[in-house]
């Protein structure tokens, strides 16, 4: 509860720079620019039913002062609580459908492939054409001004992708595809969250949305394409030594070395992104070392195994060697 009422503190004290990044109403793409406007549309149309038919009602109980014919009382029954009604719903009615769009809209040519892991996210890139995906984890890139389709998947358990700056929902099953489509036009970072209960560590299973100009999410894209640089000095080496000896590479890959595993998150170029553990933890070596040590404390049930016997200096070299992975 104490906590609970913290992160409200936390999140009023932010203020609206903060809230923007995971907020309906602070649209950044034309998908939830769709579903703010329609939002926006609903609450007028809601507050002016409200005060019509409260003003009414105060009107002839309260301010009144001459008692009502039966005829006329009967007229305003009618009137406010049918004709009103009707008239402003109808209204609404007519701007949702006008809004909504009836069919998918087909994306520019890339498409994002996000599946719902327990509790993290594994990302596919697709560039048009390409034959096999550039694989990454908990953090989705995307280029501004461009329509990229998203299709989902889940391993296991019913998860729901959603990013309130850009769009979604939209659930994840597993054995079955679901897609939707996103264009983002504001560049920036934005943060998405699993909007259906999935276990345990539900609520940590967030990530972040990135939002970048084409040319330099091409670039990105062709960055995160490459296989992994060799350590850039003895201490990353010393950690990469760590990495095979504790079998990490039964779990991960690491593409460019004897890493191949898929179970858990690539690490092909983990210290590229900006957080860690979907978003739970940030992207430094000292927070790496304390994931790898206890990742329980940090993600309750989480499937990594702790490392805890491992010496603070080859946690060290390990985080130094993950971090370096850019
Ligand atoms: Cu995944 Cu909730």
């Amino acid at each position: 509860m104490r906590r609970a009422a913290g992160v409200l503190w936390a999140m009023l004290l932010s203020g609206p720079a903060a809230a923007a990044r995971q907020s309906v109403i602070h649209p950044a793409g034309e998908d939830a620019a769709l579903v703010a406007g329609l939002f926006w549309w609903l609450l007028g149309g809601a507050v002016l039913l409200w005060l019509l038919m409260n003003g009414l009602f105060l009107y002839l109980t309260r301010l009144n002062p001459v008692p009502l014919s039966r005829r006329l009382a009967e007229m305003l029954i009618i009137g406010g609580g049918v004709l009103l009604p009707t008239v402003v719903l109808a209204v609404l009615l007519g701007v949702t459908l006008q809004k909504i769009p009836m069919h998918m809209r087909p994306g520019d040519g890339l498409r994002v492939h996000v599946t719902g892991e327990e509790w993290w996210w594994r990302v596919e890139y697709w560039p048009e054409g390409a034959d096999a995906p550039i694989v990454s984890a908990n953090e989705i890139r995307l280029p501004a001004g461009q329509r990229t389709d998203v299709t989902l998947g889940s391993a296991r358990v019913i998860h729901s992708f959603w990013i309130p700056a850009l769009g979604g929902k939209l659930d994840m099953f597993p054995g079955r595809e679901t897609r939707m489509s996103l264009l983002p036009q504001i560049p920036g970072t934005y943060r998405g969250q699993c909007a259906e209960f999935c276990g345990l560590s539900h609520a940590l299973m967030a990530f972040e949305a990135v939002v970048m100009e084409p040319a330099d999410f091409q670039a990105w894209l062709t960055a995160q394409a490459a296989p992994a640089l060799p350590p850039a000095d003895a201490r990353a080496a010393r950690g990469r030594a760590v990495f095979f000896a504790e079998g990490c590479g039964g779990c991960h890959a690491i593409r460019g070395t004897a890493a191949t595993a898929g179970a858990g998150p690539d690490l092909t170029h983990l210290g590229s992104r900006t957080t860690l553990a979907s978003a739970t933890l940030p992207m430094t070596e000292a927070a790496l070392a304390e994931w790898i040590a206890d990742p329980e404390s940090a993600k309750p049930g989480a499937l990594m195994p702790g490392y805890g016997h491992l010496s603070g200096a080859e946690l060290g070299d390990l985080a130094h060697y993950l971090k370096g992975l850019r």
